[in-house]
């Protein structure tokens, strides 16, 4: 790895420049820019295509220009020239921050990076043998407990007790696998982390803390660097609070500092995947917090929807289509085949971009440079852009089907050697900051979210007892 990053914001300029000439001519998307006036008038299709949940200021996809905006800021421009924490603070408070905010809310989100209560529990359950989303999903919910009181005094197990218990399956003491520096302290430092508020019934204040987003923002990196370790067979590091939030979440995977390179690529991904209007694992996010539940359960719920393969989970499933293929020249007859089976493709293809996604334009290049330098990843490489031109040629003008953001990121990370059950976590540790960003502007005017469906079934059926009940036709309608 270099310690030169300026290629890499050459690289993105580039990209942003070719975006720009290839989109240009396209017309905009109408956008409303006055407050929505409800009810609108939109087409909704299945799957709640078109419908529109709710206005937000937060973040934009123009879908036929191929344009992703954050707070009015192309993502382009915020990639190139922006970090991880500034991106973050943008997304929840709305401006960019001058030096001394910035530097406020960095402190703010690197006091919390210690988890330690939270990592105790995890490691008493078998992490290694787990989903790595399940164990996001159940460290979130350990956050809970250790983070917040939301819950009935009563209810709140007994901590001395839990340590005590756990202690003679958790070899604290030991340094293991030879590291030199791999113990996680599991001490407190000065008691609680967040005052406990007088009330403790759940109210609108506890599901839209802001301390709660900073929790969540800064656990996630240490709970998915936890289990990137014990998948490992190594333990949890210690945060680094001196080390930027890409960097200190690299070096607690790793246990090794990051060069500026490696620093400079996961602060880009982590940019990148920070927002993204109302995708799926945003919007159950947004549910979840809209019944006044709490932050903690809203992002356990945005993780669950983001492990699915339709949506983040396709980072992963790429890499085994790249490894099944076996080789750029077998591209076109497994393109084939997968046509003929009707086999979704995964990486491409988007409900909203009907032209590149323009994440995908950053992380291509991205991904060639790096892959290049990397004997396994370069051939996957390869058939990645074997592969591209296929679908592209056959389905891009046909269908609007180009590469999405999840088509390069796992060449990324594999060139980096993260491994491949680490990439959804990895998405997540950015979306977090979407998700808390998005919850927290839609609380302030809550409604609970609730739909309807299209009932299409039978009506007015006269219950028949058991023991009446016919084998051949149950439940037959009445005349
Ligand atoms: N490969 C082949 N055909 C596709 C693909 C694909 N990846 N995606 C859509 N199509 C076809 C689909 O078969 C359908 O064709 P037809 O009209 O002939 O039936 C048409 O395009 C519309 O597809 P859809 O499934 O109705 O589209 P959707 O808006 O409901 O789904 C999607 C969007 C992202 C779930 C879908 O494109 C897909 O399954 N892609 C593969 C999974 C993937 O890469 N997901 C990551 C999404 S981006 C990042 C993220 O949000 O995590």
């Amino acid at each position: 790895m270099h310690d030169d990053t300026t290629y890499i914001t050459e690289l993105i300029l580039k990209a942003s420049e070719k975006a720009r000439k290839e989109t240009g001519r396209v017309k905009a998307e109408q956008i409303l820019s006055k407050p929505v006036r409800w009810p609108v008038d939109c087409t909704v299709g299945p799957g709640l295509e078109g419908a529109i949940a709710c206005q937000t200021r937060i973040g934009y996809v123009d879908g036929s220009r191929g344009l992703l905006v954050y707070r009015g800021y192309d993502i382009l421009d915020l990639c190139a020239h922006s970090t991880f924490e500034e991106v973050s603070y943008l997304l929840m408070l709305g401006h960019l921050p001058q030096p001394k905010q910035l530097e406020g809310f960095k402190n703010r989100l690197a006091r919390y990076r210690r988890v330690p209560e939270t990592l105790r529990q995890l490691m008493s359950v078998p992490v290694q043998d787990m989903h790595t989303m399940a164990a996001l999903r159940l460290g979130t919910n350990l956050m809970r407990r250790e983070f917040s009181y939301v819950d009935q005094e009563a209810a709140k197990p007994d901590i001395a007790d839990a340590i005590s218990s756990d202690e003679d399956s958790i070899p604290m003491e030991t340094v293991p696998n030879g590291e030199e520096r791999a113990i996680y302290e599991f001490k407190r430092d000065k008691g609680p982390i967040r005052p406990k508020p007088k009330k403790i019934e759940p109210s609108l204040d506890d599901a839209s803390s802001q301390d709660s987003c900073y929790h969540l923002i800064s656990g996630v990196a240490t709970i998915t660097a936890a289990i990137a370790r014990i998948r490992d067979k190594r333990m949890p590091l210690e945060p680094d609070l001196e080390l930027s939030h890409a960097g200190n979440f690299l070096y607690m995977m790793t246990g090794r500092k990051p060069t500026p390179e490696e620093e400079r690529i996961m602060d880009i991904m982590l940019i990148l995947h920070a927002d993204h209007g109302m995708n799926a694992s945003t919007f159950a996010t947004m549910v979840v917090a809209s019944t006044l539940s709490d932050l903690y359960f809203s992002v356990g719920s945005g993780i669950a929807a983001l492990s699915g393969p339709l949506h983040g989970g396709a980072n992963e499933q790429v890499l085994r289509t790249l490894k099944e293929i076996k080789g750029k020249d077998n591209v076109t007859e497994w393109f084939k085949k997968a046509r003929a089976r009707k086999q979704k493709i995964m990486g491409f293809g988007h409900r909203v971009y009907k032209t590149y996604d323009p994440r995908a334009r950053v992380l291509g290049p991205l991904a060639h440079i790096l892959a290049k330098r990397n004997k396994e990843v370069w051939p996957l490489f390869q058939t990645a852009r074997a592969l591209e031109k296929q679908v592209v040629s056959s389905l891009g003008d046909e269908k609007g089907i180009f590469p999405n953001v999840d088509f390069y990121s796992g060449l990324v990370y594999s060139s980096m050697n993260i491994p491949d059950a680490m990439f959804t976590p990895i998405f997540a540790v950015s979306r977090v900051a979407g998700w808390t960003a998005r919850v927290m502007e839609y609380l302030r005017t809550n409604r609970i979210f609730r739909p309807r469906a299209m009932y299409v079934g039978q009506l007015d059926r006269a219950y028949v007892s058991i023991h009446k009940r016919g084998a051949k036709r149950p439940g037959k309608p009445r005349k």
